[in-house]
């Protein structure tokens, strides 16, 4: 099979060459609940740095009672091995859309593939950080901060990339130190030796080439969590824009999408079968599919394929009977706690293109 860079498949669709960042053709997305690890997509901000596996140490620090530097090896030999079958998505994802609606300047514009699913294997937050002695809560939530070891560049500065989540996530047994993914060491590009995967969260704390963990009482000043992955009202702008009031992300919200269609296909009249992903976040699951064949009219519901783990997608699938003519397809997901997705890209627009999960659309001709 022709590799492309990084080991990724031929067929991924690169969205930028450096840093590199790319995403699976969406007709590949939903076709399996686990993706290939080649086609698994790659957001990075910085170079895949080079990791000295003889000097390398993850460090714990900060509200612990025992501060701890391990080797890769104590890590892995150490520690109780966990797994997770979780779905990483990026805070970006579907922003394109958005930037139909209004450009968003500097930012990717991610189509609907800035998500995947993989079986990660390594050890449990919680149990390191039992080990380390980390604080309890006292009186006020206690955030923990993750570094990285790549470095980027953002307002004239350089520095690495990092982020944090609450004590109270990182404690929870989903939350794993991965050195393995679908069954082999971790690929350099998705972080090796060693990542974070917070399940259910935006793909930003599933910090990449781990070096360090600090337990802390303010969540990360880095750029990544004070400035970036913030969620801002749609009349705020670049300029207008004060940091400290946005919503710092954490949970990913609900969200679908059509996979099996592009936008203008040409699709032969009779039985079509649409298919795509849906996810919910914070570890709810996927209620509801609701897919229209006539912009959002009349609905029926798709039938769904559940994955084994409660931070994994949902994959969806429905049939239409299609006579020729112009049909807009849309798809919309309810979740465990009755979130539903907004109609239109106006309620959920932001300048710097977060969390879109405005119904999606994708228009179709069918004819004879
Ligand atoms: N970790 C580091 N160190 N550097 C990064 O640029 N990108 C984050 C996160 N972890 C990033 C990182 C973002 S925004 C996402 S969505 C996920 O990694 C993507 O993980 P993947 O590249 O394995 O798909």
């Amino acid at each position: 099979m022709k590799k492309s860079i990084h080991n990724k498949h031929a067929d991924i669709v690169i969205k930028q060459e450096t840093p590199f960042n790319a995403g699976p053709p969406l007709k590949r997305l939903s076709e399996c609940a686990v993706t290939p690890t080649d086609l698994f997509f790659v957001r990075s901000h910085g170079d895949v740095p080079t990791v000295n596996m003889d000097s390398y140490r993850l460090t714990i620090n900060g509200r612990v009672s025992q501060p701890l530097s391990l080797s890769f090896a104590q890590l892995k030999n150490d520690f109780k091995r966990a797994e997770v079958s979780a779905t990483l998505m990026c805070a970006g994802n579907r922003r394109e859309e958005l930037t139909a609606m209004k450009p968003i300047p500097n930012e990717l514009p991610w189509g609907a593939e800035a998500i995947s699913h993989a079986a990660w294997a390594g050890v449990r937050l919680g149990d390191v950080l039992t080990a380390a002695g980390a604080e309890s809560e006292a009186g006020f939530p206690l955030h923990v901060e993750f570094g990285g070891l790549d470095e980027t560049e953002r307002l004239y500065k350089r520095f690495k990339f990092g982020g944090s989540i609450p004590l109270t996530k990182a404690l929870s047994g989903e939350v794993i130190l991965a050195y393995e993914m679908n069954g082999k060491p971790l690929p350099p590009v998705h972080g090796f030796p060693l990542r974070m995967i917070v399940p259910g969260y935006i793909g930003a704390r599933s910090v990449k080439w781990l070096e360090k963990i600090t337990v802390q009482a303010e969540p990360s000043q880095n750029y990544f969590q004070r400035h970036a992955y913030r969620l801002f009202a749609p009349d705020v702008t670049a300029e207008s824009v004060n940091w400290d009031d946005g919503l710092m992300l954490g949970e990913l919200n609900v969200n679908a999408v059509i996979c099996s269609h592009v936008e203008n296909e040409q699709a032969a009249s009779g039985v079509i079968t649409v298919h795509g992903y849906s996810m919910a976040g914070g570890g709810r699951e996927v209620a509801r599919v609701d897919v229209s064949c006539d912009g959002g009219e009349t609905w029926i519901q798709a039938e769904l394929n559940h994955a084994a783990s409660s931070w994994a997608w949902t994959l969806w699938k429905v049939q239409f009977d299609l006579k020729p003519g112009k049909f807009q397809l849309v798809v919309r997901a309810v979740d465990s706690a009755g979130n539903v997705q907004p109609k239109d890209m106006e309620q959920v627009w932001n300048f710097k293109g977060y969390m879109n999960n405005a119904w999606h659309r994708i228009n179709i001709n069918v004819q004879d």
